[in-house]
């Protein structure tokens, strides 16, 4: 990435966000395809030590210059949200990708200030793609300005999910969803596992709409302000702006959005 393609004016959160995630890309490629733990949070929901370490990685970078600002992390970093200077960590987003080997999964930083994202890094390791945006001046994809897809039909796009680490009710809502998207005679659906990517892929215009039935934090911060930035729009599945928390998700290039609104809405509870 060349930072200095970005835009002329970066704020100085954005070069330490790319310092921490590069640390925490380091960690990944370290650890990826090789004998680590793995061990289950909760049901499917699976933690390495490549996880534990990436956010450390994380944590030390940032703290480094910031030593007073909060850092809300997935895994041990669980600062105030409501704090005027806030991180948003994902260490490694797409867990089980990365244990099944997988090479699709990113480190996903946001900076927010008095609640309102300011810059984000979305960074695959493998891939070395880098996601930036900075509010009010664009997103990037290496250094490239991205843009949402131009597509005002169904019929021409593709559309990105995900399920939670669900199998009940919530997975039964997706797969309608699914089935009524696949009826409105979109091109496929895709579920790649990854939020932060999927969110990167609206805004490079891959997809032509995402959506996921509940999101953390960290899986969407700096997702948002990607596909924001790209021209797109996101709500949560009901159309409602997005909380700082747990929270379903539907991310569009704009045009879309209304159609996909209302099959999501409607399947969603
Ligand atoms: C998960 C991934 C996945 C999404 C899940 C997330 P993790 O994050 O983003 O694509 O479907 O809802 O929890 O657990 O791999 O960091
Ligand atoms: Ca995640
Ligand atoms: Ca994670």
């Amino acid at each position: 990435m060349k930072p200095g393609e970005m835009g002329d004016d970066l704020p100085p959160e954005m070069e330490v966000a790319t310092a921490a995630a590069r640390a925490a890309g380091e960690v990944l490629g370290r650890f990826f395809g090789t004998d680590y733990t793995v061990r289950t949070k909760e049901s499917y929901n699976l933690v390495s030590d490549a996880d534990v370490q990436a956010e450390r990685a994380i944590v030390e970078v940032i703290r480094r210059t910031y030593p007073d600002h909060a850092i809300l992390g997935e895994e041990e970093q669980k600062d105030d949200a409501g704090a005027e200077h806030l991180w948003i960590i994902d260490p490694l987003d797409g867990t089980n990708n990365f244990v099944h080997a997988i090479p699709h999964f990113a480190v996903s930083i946001a900076y927010y200030h008095q609640g309102v994202s300011q810059c984000g890094v979305v960074f695959n390791p493998i891939r070395n793609d880098w996601y930036t945006a900075v509010r009010g001046q664009g997103s990037w994809v290496n250094g490239q300005q991205a843009h949402v897809a131009t597509a005002d039909k169904l019929t021409e796009v593709l559309v990105g999910l995900g399920f939670y680490y669900d199998r009940g009710a919530m997975m039964e809502a997706t797969l309608c969803a699914m089935r009524e998207l696949f009826q409105a005679h979109v091109h496929g659906i895709r579920r790649m596992g990854t939020a932060s990517l999927d969110l990167c892929q609206v805004g490079c215009g891959m997809y032509g709409a995402f959506f996921e039935y509940e999101l953390a934090p960290w899986d969407f911060a700096a997702g948002l302000l990607f596909v924001e930035e790209a021209g797109g729009r996101v709500t949560d599945c009901t159309g409602g702006d997005l909380p700082i928390e747990r929270t379903s998700l539907l991310a569009s290039n704009s045009k879309l959005h209304d159609a996909v609104l209302e099959i999501v809405s409607r399947h969603f509870r």
